[in-house]
C-alpha cells in the first residue's frame, strides 16, 4: 500500500482552484441565465389568452372581441389590452381579424363606411378590406389583415399569436 503524501503548495493549489471555480460560476451562471431566459421563455409567449366571449354567441357578423393580459417585458409587468373582430364562417369556422390597418398602422373597423357596406373601413386613409380581411385593391392597404391563431375551450374563444394572411 503506497501513502501519497500531499504538499502544503499542492494543497494550497488545490484549495484556491476549487474556491476560484465556485466563486467564477457563482458570478457566470446568473449572466448565462439572463441570456437564455428569453429562450426559455419563447414557448410561453405562444399561449392562449381567453376572451370573455362565448363561441356559442358568435354569427356571421363581425364583432369587436376586447381582451386583456399580463405582458412581461423584461422588469416590467403591464397589463394590455388587445381587440380582434371575429365572426363565424358559414361552416362553423371561426375567423379572427387584427384590426391593425396594413397600410400605416390605423385601427379599422367593421361597416363604418355607409358607402361601402359589410367591409372593413380604415379611416385613416380609406382603406378598405372584404370581411375575410382581405384588402380591396385601389386602396391604400397592400396587404390583408393578420388572422389570430383561435381556439375553444369550455365554451369559450381564446386568442393566439397572429399570423399574415
Ligand atoms: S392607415 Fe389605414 S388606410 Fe392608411
Amino acid at each position: 500500500m503506497s501513502k501519497q503524501n500531499v504538499t502544503r503548495r499542492q494543497f494550497l493549489n488545490y484549495t484556491l482552484t476549487g474556491v476560484g471555480g465556485f466563486m467564477a460560476a457563482g458570478m457566470i451562471m446568473p449572466m448565462v441565465r439572463f441570456a437564455i431566459d428569453p429562450v426559455l421563455k419563447a414557448e410561453a409567449s405562444g399561449d392562449f389568452v381567453a376572451t370573455k366571449m362565448k363561441v356559442s354567441e358568435l354569427t356571421g357578423e363581425p364583432v369587436r372581441v376586447d381582451y386583456s393580459f399580463d405582458q412581461k417585458d423584461g422588469w416590467y409587468e403591464t397589463s394590455q389590452t388587445n381587440t380582434a373582430w371575429v365572426y363565424k364562417t358559414d361552416d362553423g369556422k371561426i375567423v379572427a381579424l387584427s384590426p391593425i390597418c396594413k397600410h400605416l398602422g390605423c385601427t379599422v373597423a367593421w361597416n363604418t363606411d355607409k358607402e361601402n357596406p359589410n367591409q372593413f373601413f380604415c379611416p385613416c386613409h380609406y382603406g378598405r378590406y372584404t370581411k375575410d380581411g382581405v384588402n380591396v385593391k385601389g386602396t391604400p392597404p397592400i396587404a390583408p389583415l393578420d388572422l389570430y391563431a383561435t381556439k375553444e375551450k369550455d365554451g369559450i374563444l381564446y386568442l393566439g399569436q397572429l399570423i399574415p394572411q
